[in-house]
């Protein structure tokens, strides 16, 4: 009996037609008379076509070194596929890498997004494994993925190995910011910042950090999606081809079962996420990444909102040294035991009872596979006695600053007096206006002030760029200031640090908004304590400039856009929602 629900090996019977797809030229004996000869065209035999096919998703690009090693994972991919009975067959979707997409690599989430869900549903495919690494590929491919519904499997491209300069060891990408910062003080030259240069990104693979990607790897873990060993594998080692071979065979097994991500994931996998999140001191994108994988499960969405992310947060320590966080590279987690590592550790505060990929709950799977620690695996890996930070490493604030929310990523921060702390504001406009005014000698700023960004949301700088690491000005770095209360709409990159309240919602773009109307000299409070933003003017005050701004915004202010950039400026939501499109979320919206 055939096991492909497509059944392109089914002989052209009297009456036979296609069963599955749409039979796009209205006889569905003839859409398979098309489809069986066309597929024969690529050289598969009736017998290969009766077999589960398992389609490949090949996001390889020369303009994406963080998937520079896909080539070998297909391969062992595919191996996987054949040896389990499986027909591999590979196709292409978009690829994004942070430094070649613009304007950003989030702007073209959605657009991944939508690429992958609608070929998955396109095609004859029995399940889908989704090859992605680079920061915003493996959200997108879940968004998608969740969204067309047919049994997904991730396949991480891995963490690259570090590498080093004059003895000290580097990482893209904290690394690639504290030794800007250190070059903009003065304190490193040219030479030695050229030096650095060299050795950042030493081989393929993504950040070898706690950025984004490494982040999303490890909660596609906690998910229960992937092999564990799967989030922290190095991009560059024979254990990431052996993962992608034992993905061919998952995902024969969840064709057969047809394993669907939305019967899979619940609101306890997805705690579980968020509780990863925090115990890694993860990436701030990961919040809005969640939030939009999140509401693409119809039973989920609205479900979780942020507030989930700080109580979780309340009771989960950081635990995992690794920077930007702490002192150590994704290769060093790896080796201390990485997720299986975490996910012992952290039992008591996971629900085990949500579903893997693997037909076993969270708890059969750490049962069936225990961890022993050892002295490397403690100091990377701690103990829920020996945290590295007791709680919250990423926090919610609200306040009339934020009524929406902001995200805060306080264990990241470099003063931590500035955690709670209040100053005059110090406010630039747009991205233009912070380049232009940051480093001038003469701007009115002391270590005290609280720099604020505008325009940098999702719709202000389309795709909310990660320009939410505002610089320290020029005159206060060369004095050794490190760290100032920095807020914004925008986001950060998942490897940067420092007192950063991001994803300010609603955006300053949002003609309500409050961070619109803030002025330079108005005060301005960040209590982590009490998790408020507040902006110290009244609320008549607030209304008084927002109905000014609204008075003198003119028409000529909004210009016609045309393509891709005309949905996504029609359709994008807020930070707190996942700056995703309304009409791709489970509830859907209108064209
Ligand atoms: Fe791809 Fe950092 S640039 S993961
Ligand atoms: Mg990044």
């Amino acid at each position: 009996m055939a096991q492909s629900d497509y059944d392109l090996s089914r002989p052209l019977e009297k009456g036979s037609g296609l069963r599955q797809g749409l039979t796009s030229y209205g006889d569905s004996h003839f859409s398979l008379f098309l489809r069986k000869a066309f597929i024969k065209a690529a050289g598969y035999s009736d017998d290969a076509l009766s077999k589960p096919v398992i389609g490949i998703i090949n996001t390889y690009s020369g303009f994406n070194p963080c998937h520079a090693n896909v080539p070998q994972l297909l391969e062992a991919v595919k191996r996987g596929v054949l040896l389990s009975g499986g027909l591999p067959i590979e196709f292409p979707t978009i690829s994004l890498h942070e430094s070649f997409a613009s304007p950003t690599s989030m702007y073209l989430r959605n657009l991944m997004s939508m690429d992958t869900e609608e070929m998955i549903k396109a095609q004859p495919v029995d399940a889908v494994i989704a090859i992605g690494g680079c920061d915003k590929t493996v959200p997108a491919q879940l968004m998608g993925g969740i969204s067309a519904n047919k049994p997904l499997i991730p396949l991480i491209t891995g963490p690259m190995t570090p590498g080093s300069y004059r003895g000290v060891r580097l990482g893209a990408c904290t690394d690639c910011r504290s030794n800007w910062a250190a070059y903009r003080a003065g304190t490193i030259d040219l030479e030695d910042i050229a030096g650095v240069n060299e050795e950042l990104a030493p081989t393929s693979g993504t950040c070898g950090v706690m950025g984004t990607a490494s982040t999303m790897a490890c909660i596609t873990a906690a998910l229960g999606l992937i092999p564990l060993r799967g989030a922290s594998a190095p991009a560059v080692s024979s254990t990431r081809l052996r993962v992608a071979e034992e993905t061919g065979t998952i995902a024969v097994t969840a064709a057969k079962s047809k394993m669907r991500p939305q019967d899979i994931l619940s609101k306890g996998s997805f705690l579980n996420a968020i509780t990863a999140l925090q115990a890694i001191g993860g990436s701030t994108n990961a919040v809005v990444h969640l939030m939009a994988i999140i509401n693409r499960h119809p039973k989920l969405a609205g479900e979780i909102t942020l507030s989930a992310f700080d109580e979780i947060g309340r009771r989960t320590p950081l635990l995992v040294d690794l920077k930007p966080s702490g002192d150590n590279y994704m290769t060093d987690f790896h080796n201390a035991g990485g997720m299986l590592a975490l996910l012992h550790t952290l039992r008591p505060l996971l629900d085990l009872s949500a579903k893997t990929v693997f037909g076993k709950t969270l708890g059969e799977l750490l049962d069936a596979t225990p961890f022993r620690p050892f002295d490397l695996s403690r100091q990377i890996i701690r103990p829920l006695n020996d945290a590295l930070y007791e709680a919250s490493s990423l926090v919610v604030l609200h306040g009339n600053l934020a009524p929406d929310g902001a995200v805060m990523k306080a264990s990241a921060s470099k003063d931590r007096r500035l955690l709670n702390h209040s100053g005059p504001a110090v406010v630039f406009r747009n991205t233009e206006d912070l380049s232009r005014r940051i480093d001038d000698p003469d701007l009115e700023v002391t270590p005290d002030s609280v720099l604020v960004l505008q325009s940098i949301g999702p719709q202000g700088h389309p795709g909310m760029p990660e320009a939410g690491l505002i610089p320290i000005p020029r005159k206060l770095a060369e004095k050794g200031v490190k760290d100032m209360l920095r807020l914004s709409d925008g986001r950060m990159s998942g490897t940067a640090g420092g007192t950063i309240v991001l994803h300010i919602s609603p955006e300053s773009n949002i003609p309500s908004s409050a961070l619109g109307i803030v002025k330079d000299g108005d005060n301005i409070s960040c209590s982590l304590q009490d998790r408020k933003l507040e902006l110290h003017i009244s609320a008549e005050e607030i209304a008084r400039r927002v109905e000014e701004r609204r008075r003198t915004t003119t028409s000529e202010d909004s210009v016609p856009v045309r393509g891709y950039r005309a949905l996504y400026m029609s359709h994008v939501n807020q930070a707190q929602d996942g700056t995703d499109f309304d009409f791709l979320t489970a509830k859907g919206g209108r064209i």
